[in-house]
């Protein structure tokens, strides 16, 4: 407790940078030279070269176009960076957001406004207007439904653990506003049938937003390298909005993510506006729900695009199907283990059947490699792929994995039955 309250003439750097870097080796174990599967690590020079980018804009406040003009090329630049890589057709629009959890709130505002545009969803209406999404969606969607008091109805996803589209067209009722899918799901790391959702929202004549929070920046380049998936963004009729994190797998530092509209009169439906003669400041208008934000991530996020390009965002993606492969071949080796679902995008989830996945999970974490595992339809360690793994460090980790095992056989570790807690 002491620790944490404020001193009465403050520390001085030296003391407040040994805490810095001791908390930075607790906290983020790769980079005391540990091993994880995790969130992704920085892309070396380019995460350099943002960090710098960064310095240069540190403290300063973009609050919007109207404020700093000059700043605001970066806020174009990336937007329409982003404008291509999801596909946006002319006369769209994409806002930057803080996160994924922002850009999904605003893909049910956006749901919502329409609703009572239309006559449907009136505030105080007896019934609550829903939201008919996959069980699999994130919690963000929760979030939105919360602030917004609309009713989430999460409809069991099929066997292949992908939302059941028929089932989903049967929730819906003259009280639904939104219909979501996910590109992929968090928990199963699995991509919905989008086309097929969106064809149902178009026949329900509903809104549809594509959670791609993850596999945005992703998906897209996996296609181009010949895996098989589905197209995930405007190139398929009937998606309306998008959320994309530039903070996942746009390689960005945390902070920043993308909400594209297909039809950018819509943001009608995401604009807060005020009136400035309530305030006595002039109109208020913020496509956000941040106001000020900080100019560092944004220009941090342009360095690292621009250095990118697309060719860095391919092999970025190259280097993930390697990956995938690698622990696919290495976990195939292993008998106790099984993958629970074929990897389809940024997840490998594995557990056994033989032993307790939990405490194979326990094992791991006890060896120094955090590790989380979900109950899920079966228990299953969630790893989270980074392309700038070294093949020796995954073969380090299926050798470590391999290890667990037999001190799990061993009784070394026991299965607290407990699964990790997201959040
Ligand atoms: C599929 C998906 N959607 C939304 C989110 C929420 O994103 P954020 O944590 O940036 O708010 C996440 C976060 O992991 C996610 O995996």
């Amino acid at each position: 407790m002491a620790e944490q309250a404020l001193s009465e003439h403050g520390m001085t750097w030296g003391e407040v940078f040994d805490q810095l870097i001791r908390r930075r080796g607790e906290r983020i174990p790769y980079q005391s030279g540990q091993y994880s599967f995790f969130w992704r690590k920085p892309i070396e020079n380019i995460w350099l070269a943002a960090e710098k980018a960064a310095s240069l804009y540190f403290g300063e406040t973009y609050i919007g176009e109207a404020n700093l003009p000059s700043q605001a090329i970066f806020d174009a630049e990336i937007k329409a960076m982003v404008a291509e890589l999801v596909n946006l057709p002319a006369g769209g629009h994409v806002t930057l957001t803080s996160g994924g959890t922002e850009s999904i709130f605003f893909g049910v505002k956006c749901a919502r406004e329409l609703a009572r545009e239309q006559g449907r969803a009136a505030p105080g209406s007896a019934r609550r207007p829903n939201i008919v999404a996959p069980s699999s969606v994130h919690c963000a969607f929760e979030k939105a439904a919360s602030y917004m008091d609309l009713e989430v109805r999460r409809v069991a996803i099929r066997d292949d653990a992908r939302a059941d589209v028929r089932a989903m067209a049967e929730a819906c009722d003259e009280h639904t506003i939104l219909i979501a899918g996910s590109a992929p799901s968090y928990p199963y790391g699995l991509i919905d049938p989008i086309p097929e959702l969106a064809r149902l929202s178009l026949e329900k004549d509903l809104w549809f937003h594509v959670d791609a929070c993850v596999g945005g920046f992703v998906n897209p380049f996996f296609r181009e390298l010949g895996v098989n998936l589905p197209p995930t963004d405007f190139l398929v009729p009937g998606v309306d909005s998008m959320s994309a994190d530039l903070h996942k797998f746009g390689w960005a530092p945390p902070g920043i993510s993308t909400f594209s509209l297909r039809d950018g009169s819509h943001q009608r439906l995401q604009r807060f506006h005020f009136d400035g003669r309530l305030w006595q400041c002039g109109d208020y208008e913020t496509d956000t729900l941040a106001g000020s934000r900080p100019l560092a991530v944004l220009v941090a996020t342009w360095t690292a695009m621009k250095m990118l390009g697309r060719g860095g965002y391919l092999e970025g993606a190259r280097r993930m199907r390697e990956q995938i492969e690698r622990l696919r071949r290495g976990i195939a080796t292993i008998p106790e283990l099984v993958l629970r679902w074929e990897p389809e995008s940024a997840f490998v989830i594995y557990g056994s059947d033989e032993l307790d996945t939990y405490a194979i999970a326990n094992g791991l974490n006890a060896h120094g490699v955090p590790t989380v595992c979900y109950p899920l339809m079966k228990p299953g360690i969630h790893l989270i792929i980074d392309p700038l793994e070294t093949d020796q460090e995954v073969e380090r980790y299926l050798a470590c994995v391999r290890q667990v095992i037999t001190e799990v056989k061993d009784g070394q570790h026991q299965a607290t039955g407990q699964a990790s807690t997201y959040g």
